[in-house]
Protein backbone atom coordinates (compact mmCIF):
# COMPACT_ATOMS: atom_id res chain seq x y z
CA UNK A 1 0.00 0.00 0.00
CA UNK A 2 1.32 3.09 -0.75
CA UNK A 3 1.86 6.05 1.86
CA UNK A 4 -1.10 8.39 0.55
CA UNK A 5 -3.61 5.13 0.43
CA UNK A 6 -2.31 4.83 3.98
CA UNK A 7 -3.32 8.18 5.00
CA UNK A 8 -6.53 8.32 3.69
CA UNK A 9 -7.98 4.83 4.95
CA UNK A 10 -6.22 5.93 8.27
CA UNK A 11 -7.60 9.08 8.80
CA UNK A 12 -11.09 8.19 6.70
CA UNK A 13 -11.63 5.72 10.12
CA UNK A 14 -10.51 8.34 12.45
CA UNK A 15 -11.96 11.58 11.37
CA UNK A 16 -15.09 11.96 13.62
CA UNK A 17 -12.76 10.25 17.09
CA UNK A 18 -10.24 12.72 16.34
CA UNK A 19 -11.96 15.80 15.55
CA UNK A 20 -13.99 14.89 18.86
CA UNK A 21 -11.31 14.01 21.21
CA UNK A 22 -10.64 16.67 23.65
CA UNK A 23 -7.19 16.89 23.70
CA UNK A 24 -7.46 17.45 20.01
CA UNK A 25 -10.06 20.09 20.03
CA UNK A 26 -8.71 21.84 22.95
CA UNK A 27 -8.81 25.48 22.36
CA UNK A 28 -5.09 25.87 24.59
CA UNK A 29 -3.60 23.57 21.08
CA UNK A 30 -5.46 25.85 18.89
CA UNK A 31 -4.80 29.54 20.58
CA UNK A 32 -0.95 29.81 19.97
CA UNK A 33 -1.40 29.32 16.17
CA UNK A 34 -4.27 31.87 16.03
CA UNK A 35 -2.39 34.16 17.85
CA UNK A 36 0.76 33.64 15.43
CA UNK A 37 -1.35 34.74 12.61
CA UNK A 38 -2.86 37.50 14.12
CA UNK A 39 -5.72 39.63 13.04
CA UNK A 40 -5.26 39.79 9.53
CA UNK A 41 -8.42 40.54 7.49
CA UNK A 42 -7.17 40.66 4.22
CA UNK A 43 -5.20 37.89 4.48
CA UNK A 44 -5.59 34.43 2.19
CA UNK A 45 -4.78 31.64 4.68
CA UNK A 46 -3.83 28.07 3.75
CA UNK A 47 -4.65 25.80 6.08
CA UNK A 48 -2.27 22.90 4.95
CA UNK A 49 -4.02 19.31 5.93
CA UNK A 50 -6.72 20.68 7.84
CA UNK A 51 -7.61 17.36 8.76
CA UNK A 52 -11.27 18.14 10.73
CA UNK A 53 -11.11 21.74 9.90
CA UNK A 54 -10.42 22.38 13.74
CA UNK A 55 -7.69 25.07 13.01
CA UNK A 56 -9.42 26.45 9.57
CA UNK A 57 -12.57 27.69 11.98
CA UNK A 58 -10.73 29.02 14.52
CA UNK A 59 -8.55 30.87 12.24
CA UNK A 60 -11.23 32.13 9.63
CA UNK A 61 -13.03 34.92 11.74
CA UNK A 62 -9.98 36.83 12.02
CA UNK A 63 -8.64 36.63 8.63
CA UNK A 64 -10.15 37.59 4.83
CA UNK A 65 -10.42 33.61 3.22
CA UNK A 66 -9.11 30.69 3.97
CA UNK A 67 -8.99 27.36 2.09
CA UNK A 68 -9.28 24.34 4.28
CA UNK A 69 -6.61 21.52 2.36
CA UNK A 70 -6.56 17.85 2.75
CA UNK A 71 -5.91 14.19 1.23
CA UNK A 72 -8.54 12.73 3.13
CA UNK A 73 -12.34 13.63 1.56
CA UNK A 74 -13.71 11.83 5.40
CA UNK A 75 -11.68 14.90 7.01
CA UNK A 76 -12.60 17.34 4.78
CA UNK A 77 -16.50 16.15 5.19
CA UNK A 78 -15.76 17.00 8.68
CA UNK A 79 -14.13 20.85 8.32
CA UNK A 80 -17.30 21.44 6.09
CA UNK A 81 -19.68 20.40 8.59
CA UNK A 82 -17.40 22.04 11.45
CA UNK A 83 -17.11 25.58 9.16
CA UNK A 84 -20.69 25.54 8.45
CA UNK A 85 -21.92 25.33 12.00
CA UNK A 86 -19.98 28.06 13.43
CA UNK A 87 -21.70 30.27 9.79
CA UNK A 88 -18.09 30.94 8.26
CA UNK A 89 -18.69 31.75 4.78
CA UNK A 90 -15.00 32.21 4.04
CA UNK A 91 -13.60 29.12 4.17
CA UNK A 92 -13.01 26.93 0.57
CA UNK A 93 -12.27 23.56 0.77
CA UNK A 94 -10.19 21.66 -1.42
CA UNK A 95 -8.49 18.11 -1.74
CA UNK A 96 -5.21 16.74 -2.54
CA UNK A 97 -1.67 15.90 -2.00
CA UNK A 98 0.51 18.39 0.19
CA UNK A 99 3.30 17.23 -1.68
CA UNK A 100 1.98 19.07 -4.68
CA UNK A 101 -0.69 21.97 -3.80
CA UNK A 102 -2.94 22.82 -6.78
CA UNK A 103 -1.87 26.37 -6.09
CA UNK A 104 -0.45 28.46 -8.50
CA UNK A 105 3.23 30.77 -6.61
CA UNK A 106 2.47 32.84 -4.42
CA UNK A 107 -1.36 32.23 -3.49
CA UNK A 108 -1.32 32.82 -0.13
CA UNK A 109 -0.14 35.39 2.52
CA UNK A 110 0.03 33.25 5.49
CA UNK A 111 0.14 28.65 5.38
CA UNK A 112 -0.20 27.16 8.42
CA UNK A 113 -0.01 23.29 9.32
CA UNK A 114 -1.08 21.22 12.63
CA UNK A 115 -0.36 18.08 13.78
CA UNK A 116 0.71 16.90 9.99
CA UNK A 117 4.45 16.76 9.27
CA UNK A 118 4.88 13.70 10.99
CA UNK A 119 2.19 12.06 8.61
CA UNK A 120 4.62 13.12 5.67
CA UNK A 121 7.03 11.01 3.79
CA UNK A 122 8.48 14.13 2.51
CA UNK A 123 8.14 16.82 4.51
CA UNK A 124 11.15 18.59 2.55
CA UNK A 125 9.04 18.66 -0.54
CA UNK A 126 6.04 19.60 1.48
CA UNK A 127 7.71 22.54 3.09
CA UNK A 128 9.11 23.42 -0.49
CA UNK A 129 5.72 23.44 -1.87
CA UNK A 130 4.19 26.03 1.34
CA UNK A 131 6.87 28.10 -0.05
CA UNK A 132 6.21 28.15 -3.56
CA UNK A 133 2.66 29.03 -2.74
CA UNK A 134 3.59 32.00 -0.04
CA UNK A 135 3.57 35.33 -1.01
CA UNK A 136 7.53 36.84 -0.96
CA UNK A 137 6.96 37.98 2.93
CA UNK A 138 4.52 35.78 3.74
CA UNK A 139 3.88 33.82 6.83
CA UNK A 140 4.33 29.89 7.68
CA UNK A 141 3.28 28.67 11.37
CA UNK A 142 3.71 24.70 11.85
CA UNK A 143 2.81 23.26 14.55
CA UNK A 144 3.77 19.47 15.67
CA UNK A 145 4.54 17.22 18.26
CA UNK A 146 8.22 16.55 18.62
CA UNK A 147 10.09 13.39 19.93
CA UNK A 148 12.80 13.80 22.45
CA UNK A 149 16.45 14.19 21.54
CA UNK A 150 17.85 11.08 22.70
CA UNK A 151 17.92 8.69 19.51
CA UNK A 152 16.97 5.35 21.52
CA UNK A 153 14.29 7.43 23.25
CA UNK A 154 13.05 8.81 20.06
CA UNK A 155 13.02 5.47 18.46
CA UNK A 156 11.06 3.95 21.29
CA UNK A 157 8.35 6.54 20.93
CA UNK A 158 8.14 7.23 16.80
CA UNK A 159 7.88 3.14 17.42
CA UNK A 160 4.70 3.03 19.59
CA UNK A 161 3.41 5.79 17.65
CA UNK A 162 3.53 3.77 14.29
CA UNK A 163 1.97 0.83 15.97
CA UNK A 164 -1.11 2.72 17.39
CA UNK A 165 -1.25 4.49 13.68
CA UNK A 166 0.46 3.38 10.49
CA UNK A 167 0.33 6.28 8.83
CA UNK A 168 3.10 8.30 11.50
CA UNK A 169 6.20 8.52 9.51
CA UNK A 170 8.97 10.13 12.01
CA UNK A 171 8.31 12.95 15.08
CA UNK A 172 11.64 14.57 14.46
CA UNK A 173 12.82 16.31 17.65
CA UNK A 174 12.62 19.84 18.42
CA UNK A 175 15.57 21.35 16.60
CA UNK A 176 15.55 18.71 13.35
CA UNK A 177 12.01 20.39 13.09
CA UNK A 178 13.23 23.82 13.11
CA UNK A 179 16.30 22.93 10.57
CA UNK A 180 14.16 21.25 7.81
CA UNK A 181 12.31 24.21 7.82
CA UNK A 182 15.03 26.63 7.68
CA UNK A 183 16.41 24.25 5.04
CA UNK A 184 13.05 25.16 3.20
CA UNK A 185 14.65 28.63 3.24
CA UNK A 186 12.30 30.04 5.97
CA UNK A 187 13.93 32.84 8.09
CA UNK A 188 12.34 31.52 11.37
CA UNK A 189 11.17 34.31 13.68
CA UNK A 190 9.41 32.77 16.78
CA UNK A 191 9.69 28.76 18.74
CA UNK A 192 7.83 27.64 21.48
CA UNK A 193 7.60 24.06 22.91
CA UNK A 194 4.70 22.84 25.86
CA UNK A 195 3.60 19.59 26.94
CA UNK A 196 0.63 18.94 26.54
CA UNK A 197 -0.71 15.72 29.00
CA UNK A 198 -2.41 12.77 27.59
CA UNK A 199 -3.81 9.38 28.78
CA UNK A 200 -3.49 6.30 26.81
CA UNK A 201 -7.28 5.13 26.39
CA UNK A 202 -8.40 8.52 25.18
CA UNK A 203 -5.24 8.41 22.62
CA UNK A 204 -5.97 4.91 21.98
CA UNK A 205 -8.99 5.67 21.17
CA UNK A 206 -8.97 7.54 18.83
CA UNK A 207 -7.68 4.99 16.08
CA UNK A 208 -10.67 2.82 17.03
CA UNK A 209 -9.21 -0.21 16.47
CA UNK A 210 -9.03 -3.08 19.41
CA UNK A 211 -7.00 -5.33 17.68
CA UNK A 212 -4.63 -2.86 17.27
CA UNK A 213 -4.45 -1.03 20.51
CA UNK A 214 -4.48 -4.20 22.64
CA UNK A 215 -1.26 -5.73 22.46
CA UNK A 216 0.56 -2.09 22.31
CA UNK A 217 -1.73 -1.36 25.37
CA UNK A 218 0.46 -4.43 27.43
CA UNK A 219 3.92 -3.23 26.14
CA UNK A 220 3.19 0.28 27.22
CA UNK A 221 2.19 -0.22 30.35
CA UNK A 222 5.12 -2.73 30.63
CA UNK A 223 7.65 0.03 29.38
CA UNK A 224 5.55 2.45 31.93
CA UNK A 225 6.21 -0.20 35.07
CA UNK A 226 9.89 -0.64 33.78
CA UNK A 227 10.57 2.85 34.71
CA UNK A 228 11.19 3.64 30.55
CA UNK A 229 9.56 7.12 29.78
CA UNK A 230 9.91 6.41 26.03
CA UNK A 231 10.92 10.20 25.78
CA UNK A 232 7.35 10.94 26.46
CA UNK A 233 6.88 10.34 29.89
CA UNK A 234 5.18 7.08 30.38
CA UNK A 235 4.21 6.48 34.05
CA UNK A 236 1.75 4.25 35.42
CA UNK A 237 -1.63 6.09 36.99
CA UNK A 238 -3.94 3.87 38.63
CA UNK A 239 -5.15 1.28 35.44
CA UNK A 240 -3.96 3.57 32.97
CA UNK A 241 -0.76 5.17 32.16
CA UNK A 242 -0.23 8.87 31.77
CA UNK A 243 2.17 10.41 29.16
CA UNK A 244 2.52 13.54 27.52
CA UNK A 245 3.22 15.05 24.00
CA UNK A 246 6.00 17.52 23.25
CA UNK A 247 4.58 20.43 20.84
CA UNK A 248 6.37 23.07 19.10
CA UNK A 249 5.44 25.99 17.35
CA UNK A 250 7.47 27.70 15.08
CA UNK A 251 6.92 30.91 13.12
CA UNK A 252 8.80 31.40 10.07
CA UNK A 253 8.59 33.85 7.41
CA UNK A 254 9.60 33.58 3.69
CA UNK A 255 12.12 36.38 2.68
CA UNK A 256 10.73 39.22 0.72
CA UNK A 257 12.06 39.00 -2.97
C1 LIG B 1 -3.42 14.30 12.59
S1 LIG B 1 -4.39 15.01 11.34
C2 LIG B 1 -4.24 16.74 11.72
C3 LIG B 1 -5.41 17.54 11.21
C4 LIG B 1 -5.41 19.03 11.54
N1 LIG B 1 -4.29 19.71 10.92
C5 LIG B 1 -5.46 19.29 13.02
O1 LIG B 1 -4.42 19.62 13.59
O2 LIG B 1 -6.54 19.16 13.61
C6 LIG B 1 -3.34 14.86 9.92
C7 LIG B 1 -4.04 15.22 8.62
O3 LIG B 1 -3.03 15.29 7.59
C8 LIG B 1 -3.62 14.86 6.39
N2 LIG B 1 -2.55 14.51 5.46
C9 LIG B 1 -1.57 13.62 5.67
N3 LIG B 1 -0.75 13.57 4.61
C10 LIG B 1 -1.22 14.46 3.72
C11 LIG B 1 -0.79 14.89 2.43
N4 LIG B 1 0.28 14.35 1.82
N5 LIG B 1 -1.49 15.85 1.80
C12 LIG B 1 -2.59 16.40 2.39
N6 LIG B 1 -3.05 16.04 3.61
C13 LIG B 1 -2.37 15.08 4.26
C14 LIG B 1 -4.49 13.70 6.82
O4 LIG B 1 -5.48 13.37 5.86
C15 LIG B 1 -5.07 14.22 8.13
O5 LIG B 1 -6.30 14.86 7.93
Amino acid sequence: MDHDHRIQQEFARQAERFGAAPAVVDPAQTQPIVDAVGRAAAARVLDLACGPGIVSAALAPQVGALVAFDLTAEMLDAARRRCAAAGLANVSFERGSATALPFVDAAFDVVVTRLAIHHFERPARVLAEAARVLKPGGRLVVADVVAADDPAKAALQNAIERLRDPSHVRMLPAVDLSRLIADAGFAIDAETTWDKPRELEEWFGIVDDPARVAPLRVLVRALAERGEDAGMGLEPVNATVAFFHRWRLIVARKPAA
